[in-house]
């Protein structure tokens, strides 16, 4: 039986469906393209928002009837993947902070900025006073921008709110852009500014956050995950636990800020308390990478804040060498990585963060989507959603050699096509 098909892509010169499994502890040197299952002269054929087919064009042109309406595109010599998947972003922000940059080119260190006022204080300033159509109309431009680089799902985190009706404001406007966003809630990013300057301010906020906040944000219901800035200028593992496990009863789950200046034991804690992920991760214990092995927990690494910040890559061999799945992230925001661009990420993975270029592509599609809780997405396989992305690459090998980000000619999102060039 032939199945019905309304938009078709064929003649890709590579089809990537990462639709096969990276082995736990693959050694390093294993450039073996296997799992990411590759077709060549391939096709992918969609029926409104789902893959119905996948194989060389030939085979999939037998196995569909196309309908009266079919769109039909042919790919050439350009590489067909699943749509990106950017596990970590805080792309809702207004305003920018280049200053800060200059004066981090000068000496000044991002925490001896922050000390004075700026850095995620200057963000939430600048995100309370923008109305929330300023707000959706910035957020849909990143996420445009994003997506001419192949991204069609992006985890974006609130904390540029810090008080409670604007961070429900903030959920209120990811949920708005629809489900190409997975919103997260970051009360926990920094104490909110107007309460820095009091003797008991932190634990007020701290209170605040466990208590009101939160179930103000569980029972608006637009928060898929918790985030918590769990680092040596953030918070302790013994101020986020009240809320995280709080949040866990009400049924949000953790996704970690942890180890990026400082290793305080929010890897052994993500672990503890069955969090999806612990990200930065550029100062870890091996103890701590052994925890997240054994409790699944996904390290999302982002090299563009290290990067922007002069620090070391996190050590992403490490990480895999000890059994710990690695998904590469942006990490969007304006003060460490003001970036759109997830396959550069890829790159920095590749090359200096020690994985393999398979690897690297698990990264940004399968492992990326698994760590999100959606695993219809990120493959091009039969059944999942039909996101897919048109890259400006002439095989898999290129991700990590073109110098900068490739560009995506075309994106597919839950069946909907968009040609970007
Ligand atoms: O992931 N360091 C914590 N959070 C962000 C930066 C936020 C900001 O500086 O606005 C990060 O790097
Ligand atoms: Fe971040």
């Amino acid at each position: 039986m032939k199945v019905a098909a309304n938009l078709l892509l064929r003649h890709a010169r590579e089809v990537l469906t990462c639709g096969g499994k990276l082995a736990p502890r693959a050694p390093l040197a294993d450039f073996d393209p296997t799992p990411l299952g590759i077709i060549e002269d391939g096709a992918v054929a969609i029926a409104d928002d789902r893959i119905v087919a996948v194989g060389r064009t030939a085979d999939v042109e037998r196995a569909v009837t196309l309908t009266a309406d079919a769109t039909v595109l042919d790919v050439g010599d350009a590489l067909l993947t699943p749509g990106l998947v950017d596990a970590h972003s805080h792309s809702l922000f207004a305003g920018h902070r280049a200053g800060e940059f200059s004066l981090r080119l000068q000496g000044a260190s991002y925490a001896e900025i922050a000390a004075r006022g700026g850095g995620i204080a200057a963000s939430v300033r600048a995100l309370r006073a923008a109305s929330d159509d300023v707000l959706r109309a910035l957020l849909t431009k990143r996420l445009d921008a994003m997506a001419r680089f192949g991204t069609t799902t992006v985890e974006v985190k609130t904390g540029y709110a810090l008080e409670t009706a604007h961070e429900l404001r903030s959920l209120a406007v990811l949920r708005s852009v629809g489900d190409r966003i997975v919103p997260t809630f970051l009360g926990l990013h920094a104490v909110a500014p107007e309460l820095r300057g009091e003797a008991d301010g932190r634990a007020r906020y701290l209170a605040t956050v466990a208590g009101r906040m939160l179930d103000a944000v569980a029972q608006q219901g637009h928060a898929r995950f918790i985030d918590a800035y769990i680092d040596g200028p953030g918070f302790s593992v013994a101020e986020c636990a009240p809320t995280l496990e709080r949040a866990k009863a009400l049924g949000l789950r953790a996704r970690l800020h942890v180890g990026q200046f400082e290793d305080v034991g929010g890897a052994q804690f993500a672990a503890a308390l069955g969090a999806a992920s612990a990200d930065h991760l550029e100062h870890v214990s091996d103890d701590g990478l052994r925890a997240m092995a054994a409790a699944g927990v996904t390290a999302v690494l982002l090299p563009g804040a290290a990067f922007s910040l002069g620090q070391p890559m996190p050590d992403a061999r490490r990480m895999r060498a000890l059994g710990v799945s690695v998904a590469l992230a942006t990490d969007c925001n304006p003060g460490t990585s003001h970036c759109d661009a997830l396959p550069w990420m890829a790159a920095f993975g590749v090359r200096q963060m020690g994985l393999s270029t398979v690897e690297a592509w698990f990264g940004i599609t399968a492992t990326a989507a698994d760590c999100l809780e959606l695993s219809n997405r990120g493959r091009i396989v039969v059944g999942a959603r039909a996101d897919l992305a048109v890259l400006d690459l002439p095989s898999w090998e290129a991700l990590p050699y073109v110098l900068g980000s490739p560009r995506a000619l075309a994106t597919v999102t839950a069946g909907a096509l968009r040609r970007w060039q």
